[in-house]
């Protein structure tokens, strides 16, 4: 973290960590919290000076890690080497070579922080793909969810529950009520026409998110009971979170007994 480096502890009991954390973890989140509105990468690494140190998700909560995909070659052409001849084949079927860095850069990046989690070689992560798409790791270890756009990556990560995240670029050229009242309920749909005109694209955006985060915790494939799908509810929360500046972004878990921590350990 630029100039201010919080150093963590080597704790000898559980206890002790939970009472550092305690006292510290309002600062911590402080200096995420700056990162994520700067549009940096937020980073273990960022506010513990052990590296190595391995994060714990405890089961009532979901870590949300921000990934800034926009890296120089050298890091690149390493990424790459973390990445399975599966993922490489996937990668070079993108047309434009923007979009195969942004696939290695979030698709390794996925694999060093899982691999922190589960202190093991970012290699040897084995994922399987559910038949809606939804990828897990195998064995089932630790449960996840990554969403990009433009330039920036999420992943969230759970213990057990099942996760889900979307962050979007708040982009201008999407008819956003035309969109609502296609794909949303028809209360949302209303609630969007009913704002000022200047403020419908970015909630159209957070309700978006919203729908896409619930829906990729959930599992689901596009199209899925969309317009009856509202934004939240059930057995599953959803929740919008902080985005770099022109992004939107929410998360959501099964459950309602959890909170986001932007990766506390
Ligand atoms: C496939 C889908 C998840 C892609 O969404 P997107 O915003 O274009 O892309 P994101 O970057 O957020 O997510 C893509 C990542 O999610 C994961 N993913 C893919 N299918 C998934 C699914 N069905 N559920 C959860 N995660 C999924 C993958 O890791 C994927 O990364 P990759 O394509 O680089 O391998 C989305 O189109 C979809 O099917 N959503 C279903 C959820 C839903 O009902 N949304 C309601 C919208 S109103």
């Amino acid at each position: 973290m630029q100039g201010k480096k919080l150093i963590v502890p080597s704790f000898e009991t559980e206890a002790r960590e939970a009472a550092w954390w305690e006292k510290n973890r309002s600062v911590v989140e402080a200096d995420l919290r700056a990162a994520m509105r700067e549009g940096r990468t937020t980073s273990l690494q960022d506010i513990i000076a052990k590296p190595g140190q391995k994060p714990v998700v405890r089961a009532s909560e979901v870590h949300l890690w921000q990934i800034a995909l926009d890296r120089p070659p050298t890091e690149q052409e390493q990424l790459l080497h973390l990445l399975s001849a599966e993922e490489r084949d996937r990668m070079s079927r993108f047309r434009f070579p923007d979009d195969r860095r942004r696939y290695v850069v979030s698709h390794a990046i996925l694999r060093q922080i899982l691999s922190r989690y589960l202190d093991t070689d970012p290699v040897s992560l084995r994922f399987i793909t559910e038949p809606n798409g939804k990828p897990h790791l195998d064995p089932d270890r630790l449960t996840f969810n990554l969403s990009h756009s433009g330039e920036m990556a999420l992943v969230a990560v759970g213990a057990t529950r099942q996760v889900g995240v979307d962050i979007e670029r708040i982009r201008d050229d999407v008819a956003a009520l035309d969109i609502a009242r296609q794909f949303f309920t028809d209360e949302e749909a209303e609630r969007l026409a009913a704002l000022p005109a200047a403020e419908q694209r970015a909630a159209f955006f957070t309700m978006w998110t919203r729908k896409e985060a619930l829906g990729k915790a959930r599992g689901l494939v596009l199209g899925q009971a969309l317009r009856d799908m509202a934004d939240s509810g059930g057995g599953w929360r959803v929740e919008t979170v902080e985005a770099p500046p022109g992004y939107a972004a929410a998360a959501a878990g099964e459950g309602h007994d959890w909170a986001v921590r932007w990766v506390p350990s």
